[in-house]
């Protein structure tokens, strides 16, 4: 009895695994794609970058969203001198008593026309708390959500290549020892990611970690869905007649 691999079982098993592999893959890339709207564009520009990671989990903490928009979107509906002077209270720690008193005015004057509660979206600067919000320096990711995100994928792709690593696993044409590799690497990968989303929470440096978890992890997905796919439909019409006979579930 030859053993059991991917070029002999019955087509109907091959449907199963191919279904699954695919749908897969077709899940993969729609990751992608929620990535490229969550992460790729947080330092505003297409794509993902190592920016793009800082300021997911480590943030931008040397200025708050309302500064930004100060010197960016925002930057016409104040004359200059009450844009710095806003600022120079956000840079001063954004204290509430120095709001009343020096702020408000500001704000009530340029700003609520728009960013009041009659306006659905924006938010209301009416309230202080409104304000403080976007007044605080970006913290980036809480660990809550960290916390939240990392045992959700930690759980669901350790299931993933449970089963991608069965399939690949009878394969018959790649050698053990890169076979065991192929196999093992998604974890690795995997524990790279999630450690890196940690670690770049503390310190940004660790940005380009959480890119070559997710590159290696893709990669080795890929490997071995293209290879599994080859030997379940490709290499049986090359084999010779006889060989393909032994399938162990005959149709
Ligand atoms: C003419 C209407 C208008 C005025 C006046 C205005 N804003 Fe805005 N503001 C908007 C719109 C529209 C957005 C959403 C688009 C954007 O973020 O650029 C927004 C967004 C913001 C945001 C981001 C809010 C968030 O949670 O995403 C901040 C902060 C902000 N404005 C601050 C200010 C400040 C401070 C002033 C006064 C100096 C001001 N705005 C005056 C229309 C206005």
């Amino acid at each position: 009895m030859k053993p059991l691999n991917l070029c002999n079982i019955s087509v109907s098993v091959k449907m199963l695994f191919s279904g699954y592999l695919l749908i897969i893959a077709i899940g993969y890339g729609m990751a992608m794609v929620q990535v490229m709207f969550t992460h790729g564009m947080a330092d505003g520009k297409l794509g993902l970058s190592t920016e793009d990671i800082v300021y997911s989990y480590y943030g931008n903490r040397s200025g708050s969203l309302m500064e930004s928009k100060l010197e960016g979107s925002m930057k016409g509906n104040a004359p200059e001198q009450e844009r710095f002077k806003i600022i120079q209270w956000l840079r001063d720690g954004a204290d509430e008593t120095a709001y009343r008193n020096d702020i408000k005015p500001i704000i009530e004057q340029r700003c609520t026309i728009c960013h009041n509660a009659n306006t659905g979206g924006l938010p209301d600067f009416t309230q202080f708390e409104n304000v403080k919000k976007r007044a605080e320096a970006n913290q980036g990711a809480s660990f809550p959500a960290l916390a939240r995100v990392s045992h959700i994928h930690l759980f669901g792709i350790a299931f993933i290549f449970m089963f991608v690593g069965i399939i690949f696993s009878l394969t018959s044409g790649v050698r053990s020892w890169l076979k065991s590799t192929v196999i093992i690497m998604p974890y690795v990968f995997l524990l790279t990611d999630i450690s890196s989303w940690w670690l770049t929470k503390l310190n940004p440096n660790f940005a380009l970690l959480v890119i070559i978890g997710g590159g290696g992890m893709a990669m080795a997905f890929v490997f071995m869905l293209v290879v599994s796919l080859y030997e379940m439909w490709i290499l049986p019409r090359k084999l010779p007649l006889a060989d393909r006979r032994h399938s162990l579930f005959r149709d």
